[in-house]
């Protein structure tokens, strides 16, 4: 069964600016923006967008690749790379879902994503190509790479016992350093969860930043969004601070990426699902338990990560990095210190 996890955006409108979010994440309508009539588009069963065939007179949309939330993404065939005889032409096309795309401000929206993302230059980071919008239908969108793999929630799905540490260290280490590479380029995710990473032939990508924002003082030239009215964030990876309405830091981010650490290690996430706020109610970090694929000396740093506190949870993700690629001590060392223990 997929594991989609659905955003809760709650918009609180003032009269002085304009309202980017709903509380819709599911496709509806065919769009069409000029003529209140659909346009010549692409169909799929499940598209959360209908949007014209070409974009720019350059993208020709082929098929969906996935819709989330806020968005869809498509494959596309650059026409100009194709006319100068690329044999790779295609692209992959964010575009927000129609729900948002309404909003006033949500090209801003989208734009931010690809200023975000595009400051990272890292191999476990998805790489943008360009922003544009399509004159005709006034669509923004984003190129990137085009992914083939599973998601890690799909991954998960096929592993519900997690991973052992070989192969799990295979996955952790590229997602922490992406994380960590990010946040010290002044760029915060804002909605880590499995589903937001891929497992691509070549390697992992983190993506997805579409919720993101740079630290302050970052970046003082982007569209100036009021953030404050989107609460979008996905349940059971928020930190408690963001369910209690706080602002994003890096911190929040690393309860998300330390929820997934540990799904990946025993297939379950570590507060059965719950929200931290409902976790912390029922003080499930009394019976937290280190999987029995994480090596012991990783579950310290682990453990102070899932803090539902942000004041004590004080790690950043390049302490976790640290702390996952130590060597794991020699079998006889850990049956010694079993033993001493
Ligand atoms: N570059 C890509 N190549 C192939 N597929 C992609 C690519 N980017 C995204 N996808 C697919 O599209 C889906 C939606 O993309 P994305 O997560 O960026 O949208 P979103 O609306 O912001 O999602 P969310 O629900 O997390 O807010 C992904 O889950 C993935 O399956
Ligand atoms: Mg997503």
């Amino acid at each position: 069964m997929s594991t989609k996890h659905r955003l809760i955006v709650q918009p609180t409108p003032t009269p002085d600016s304009a309202m980017i979010a709903s509380n819709v994440k599911q496709p509806s309508s065919p769009f069409s923006p000029l003529s209140g009539e659909p346009q010549s588009s692409v169909s799929e069963s499940n598209a959360a967008t209908e949007l014209p065939e070409i974009l720019c007179k350059r993208y020709k949309i082929e098929r969906l690749l996935g819709v989330g939330g806020m968005g869809a993404v498509y494959r596309a065939r650059d026409l100009l790379r194709e006319q100068y005889g690329d044999p790779d032409p295609y692209v992959a096309i964010k575009t927000l879902n129609e729900e948002f795309a309404e909003y006033p401000d949500a090209n801003a929206l989208l734009y931010t994503e690809f200023a975000l993302t595009s400051r990272l230059r890292h191999s476990n980071v998805i790489r943008l190509y360009a922003f544009d919008v399509d004159p005709q239908s006034q669509r923004a969108f984003i190129t990137m790479e085009p992914l083939k793999g599973p998601t890690l929630d799909q991954f998960l799905e096929s592993h519900p016992d997690g991973l052992p540490w070989e192969e799990y260290r295979n996955i952790a280490l590229p997602l922490i350093g992406a994380l960590a590479c990010a946040h010290e380029r002044g760029v915060l995710h804002g909605d880590l969860k499995p589903s937001n990473v891929m497992l691509a032939k070549d390697g992992l990508r983190l993506f997805d930043f579409g919720l993101g924002q740079p630290v302050k003082g970052l970046l003082n030239g982007l569209p100036k969004l009021s953030r404050k009215r989107i609460a979008a964030w996905t349940p059971r990876y928020a930190a408690l601070e963001l369910l209690n309405g706080e602002g994003l830091t890096s911190t929040a981010d690393v309860y998300g990426l330390a929820c997934i650490l540990y799904e990946l290690a025993s297939g379950l996430h570590p507060y059965s699902r719950l929200t931290a706020k409902q976790a912390k109610t029922m003080q499930q970090d009394k019976s937290l338990q280190r999987p029995a694929n994480l090596p012991a000396h990783c579950w310290p740093a682990l453990r102070l990560a899932l803090a539902f506190d942000k004041e004590a949870r004080q790690i950043g993700a390049r302490g976790l990095l640290e702390a996952f690629s130590k060597p794991r001590p020699s079998l006889i060392r850990r049956i010694f210190n079993c033993q001493a223990g």
